[in-house]
């Protein structure tokens, strides 16, 4: 039976019934505390706060452990297809051959995009963020499909919105870098893979088309599969906030889009590669850096180190060094900046700092090396983590309907002025 805690109040004791969920996590329900006490917790930035029960994703980061629907991370990245994992994260179980040939069709046949939606690209500048074109673009492409705007009441509903959004979010972010880039957009090649396919439409030029390399080809699929979901992050969280609204999927994930965008989110993978090339083009020694990450007066902090949930090892840092060194071998290619990324975290694991606050490389440090050596240009980091996270914020944005969730509201605790009383502008003077 679950364990009752007792909370008291001015000397009033309150009972809250807990509860463990299937992997032993314990929680305190206080849905009813303040109807019950008149007080609330207060809990900024959430580290003990339970948003919501779901079924996709376990992290334990006291163990290092991430599985989707209960598959192992290591597993599927060694033997998986994204599409595959898509499907298992969107559905909660493996596909058989027929579901993923049926799946990958869907995908397929979604991806071109409709011309007057392709002409919003050429009235863009050349120095806007491919980030920030991806997530006005996905509020858009619902504009060109109303039939998405519903909340999906069937299965065959729900397997058509999902399919066209996984779709649609790789041919945007490919026609949104060739924007960046001032160069003409590439249609999608139905005869390509997921992956082949983005890498196609990324770096096809009209008279050169572009060989997708199995290698390349490989470590993207990878890299999303890595970043496929992640429970209750920062980006995931707002979906849900958004979606509790009853916004639209599309909007719900433009906004996810947004709070990916961050430097202390999504937006670390390139931070980490600017902190290296910015430690590489100095010439200062390590131990500088180090230094000011832990001097509290200066700003400056390892970026790609430290975690909220992870407080040992990030599962995806190991799985992802382990393949930028894979990737290097085989295309014979070497990279100074793994060189110092290796060096700064050897550093980092004797420094007493780092280790009594169990700050280790995440998946951000290794992941834009990946991404650096595959080719891929650093203003799509970022963007490639949103296509990534893509089948994890639908599952997420479904799973709050199906569950009814109430609209999120938190409260808060007012410490502004108290009650005090207008004065006409010529009494103040
Ligand atoms: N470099 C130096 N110090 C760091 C650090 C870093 N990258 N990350 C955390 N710390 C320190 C904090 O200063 C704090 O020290 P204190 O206890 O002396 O005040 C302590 O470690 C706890 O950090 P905090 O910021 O409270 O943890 P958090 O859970 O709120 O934040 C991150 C987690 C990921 C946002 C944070 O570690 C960070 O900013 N990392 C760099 C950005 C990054 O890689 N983001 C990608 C995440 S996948």
């Amino acid at each position: 039976m679950d364990e009752i805690a007792t909370i008291t109040i001015d000397g009033k004791s309150y009972n809250f019934e807990t509860f463990v969920g299937t992997e032993g996590e314990r929680c305190i329900d206080i849905q009813h505390l303040r109807d019950v006490t008149g007080c609330i917790t207060l809990d900024p930035g959430f580290g003990s706060t339970g948003s919501c029960l779901s079924n996709i994703t376990f992290v334990d980061g006291a163990n290092g452990i991430l599985r989707y629907r209960g598959y192992p991370i290591e597993e599927l990245a060694e033997r998986a297809s994204f599409v595959e994992v898509a499907y298992l994260i969107l559905y909660g179980e493996l596909p058989n051959r027929t579901q993923l040939l049926n799946f990958r069709n869907q995908i397929r046949v979604h991806a071109p995009i409709h011309t007057n939606l392709e002409h919003h690209f050429s009235g863009l500048p050349h120095t806007a963020p491919p980030m920030a074109i991806l997530s006005a673009m996905l509020n858009l492409v619902s504009c060109f499909h109303p039939e998405v705007l519903e909340v999906p009441t069937t299965g065959e509903e729900f397997g058509q919105t999902a399919s066209l959004l996984l779709s649609k979010v790789r041919t945007v972010a490919a026609f949104a870098y060739r924007t960046a880039s001032g160069k003409p957009i590439n249609q999608p090649n139905p005869n390509l893979t997921y992956c082949g396919n983005f890498l196609h439409m990324m770096f096809s030029d009209p008279y050169v088309e572009y060989k997708v390399s199995p290698i390349i080809d490989k470590a993207i699929n990878l890299f999303l599969i890595l970043h496929a979901d992640h429970e209750q992050n920062c980006s995931t969280t707002t979906v849900r906030v958004v979606g509790s609204s009853r916004a639209n999927l599309f909007s719900s994930v433009a906004a996810g889009v947004s709070a990916l965008m961050g430097p202390l989110h999504g937006g670390a993978n390139v931070a980490v590669i600017e902190m290296l090339q910015d430690i590489k083009r100095s010439g200062k020694p390590l131990q500088y850096y180090i230094d000011r990450a832990k001097d509290k007066k200066d700003e400056f902090r390892l970026m790609g180190f430290g975690h909220r949930v992870y407080k040992n090892f990030d599962p995806r840092a190991r799985i992802l060094k382990k393949h930028v060194d894979e990737v290097l071998g085989a295309l014979n290619l070497k990279d100074e900046l793994l060189d110092i990324a290796k060096e700064l975290e050897e550093h980092t694991l004797k420094d007493q700092y780092f280790i009594e606050r169990n700050l280790y490389p995440n998946v951000d440090f290794y992941s834009g090396l990946l991404l650096r050596v595959i080719g891929i240009p650093l203003n799509m980091y970022t963007v490639l983590f949103a296509i990534g996270r893509m089948p994890g914020w639908i599952s997420h944005w479904k799973e709050m309907h199906d569950h009814q969730q109430r609209i999120s509201r938190p409260r808060q605790i007012y410490t502004g002025p108290i009650l005090r009383h207008f004065q006409q502008i010529s009494d103040r003077l």
